[in-house]
């Protein structure tokens, strides 16, 4: 039996509707009862959280947990408390781990990936069977970019030139589907990618042909990127952490591009015309100078 944290998430999300398609039992785990709702149904559920993790004979009946948390401050102590819980049950399960990939370059500063690397140290340190789900970044997070391609007809991003291999949240499932299901997976790292590596002007070009609409890319410099994540609410924390991401972006550190996704699931990635065609709603508004419908 499988265990998914981080369930309600954009992965985790996605995991559990793949696996009820192929038929593996997994439980989920959330928060606050009320949050079950949102699961696919039928989902089999248990409330619980990282700091606050179900008791030693309820985490043995899971023989692999999938263990992701989202990017905070908190994420090495929620994790690691969260490990020891299982260390402390005692059954040796795998642990599935997504991270990001970087993690395994000690060169990669950013404070996202030196989060994960300190939570694999610690993985090690306890003798438990892992694997690591370490991804590029989320077509999703393109999804901040909406508001500027709708009102402005342009993709704001402090990205230079650099340019990012973006995978899709379900291509990333996919790959953790593969990772608690098959044999001999014990100390792999698998990158899922998307299939090319592109600059955030490619990212326009692709929506401006995708959405019939003349899209352009506006570099923006880190000091005004970081004033507009302070202004939408981020904490300085995520919002220093989001700089130095971007800052590996136009140094390089995102633009690999493997077949991993190919590899684990036997199809290829999905390119990133295809994600945006499915996220249209969010991308194509109301032209603002329009005048209003007849209707
Ligand atoms: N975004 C990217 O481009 C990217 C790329 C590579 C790797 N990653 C990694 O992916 C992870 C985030 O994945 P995601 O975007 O799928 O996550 P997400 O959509 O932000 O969801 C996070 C999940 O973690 C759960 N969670 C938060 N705190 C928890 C706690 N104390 N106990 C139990 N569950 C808790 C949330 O539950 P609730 O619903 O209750 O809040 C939610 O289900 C991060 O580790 C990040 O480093 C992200």
């Amino acid at each position: 039996m499988i265990l998914v944290t981080g369930a309600t998430g954009r992965v985790g999300f996605r995991l559990m509707e793949q696996l009820a398609d192929a038929r593996v039992p997994a439980t989920a785990m959330v928060r606050v009862e009320a949050r079950a709702d949102g699961l696919p149904t039928g989902t089999r559920h248990i409330v619980a959280a990282l700091d606050a993790p179900p008791p030693p004979e309820v985490l043995r009946e899971f023989d692999r947990v999938f263990l992701l948390s989202s990017t905070r401050e908190e994420q090495v102590e929620l994790e690691v408390f969260f490990i020891d819980a299982l260390v402390v049950a005692g059954h040796r399960p795998r642990v599935v781990k997504v991270a990001a990939d970087g993690f395994q370059e000690p060169d990669c500063g950013v404070r996202f990936m030196r989060n994960h690397r300190q939570i694999a140290t610690h993985l090690a340190g306890t003798g438990l069977p892992v694997t690591f789900v370490a991804p590029n970044l989320y077509m999703e997070n393109l999804l901040s970019a909406a508001d500027g391609i709708r009102l402005e007809a342009t993709v704001f991003a402090p990205a230079g030139e650099g340019r990012v291999g973006f995978v899709a949240a379900g291509d990333v499932a996919a790959v953790a589907v593969h990772a608690l299901t098959a044999d001999d997976e014990e100390g792999e790292v698998h990158v899922p990618t998307g299939p090319e590596a592109l600059g955030y002007a490619d990212v326009a070009d692709r929506i401006s042909a995708v959405y019939a609409r003349q899209v352009g890319y506006s570099d923006v410099p880190p000091g005004e990127a970081r004033a507009s994540l302070l202004a939408a609410g981020m904490s300085e924390w995520y919002a220093d952490g989001m700089l130095e991401l971007f800052d590996w972006v136009r140094h390089g550190g995102c633009e690999t591009v493997t077949d991993d996704v190919r590899q684990a699931t036997g199809r290829e990635a999905r390119p990133i015309e295809d994600w945006l065609a499915e996220a249209r709603a969010a991308f194509v508004g109301r032209p603002p100078n329009l005048s209003p419908p007849p209707f």
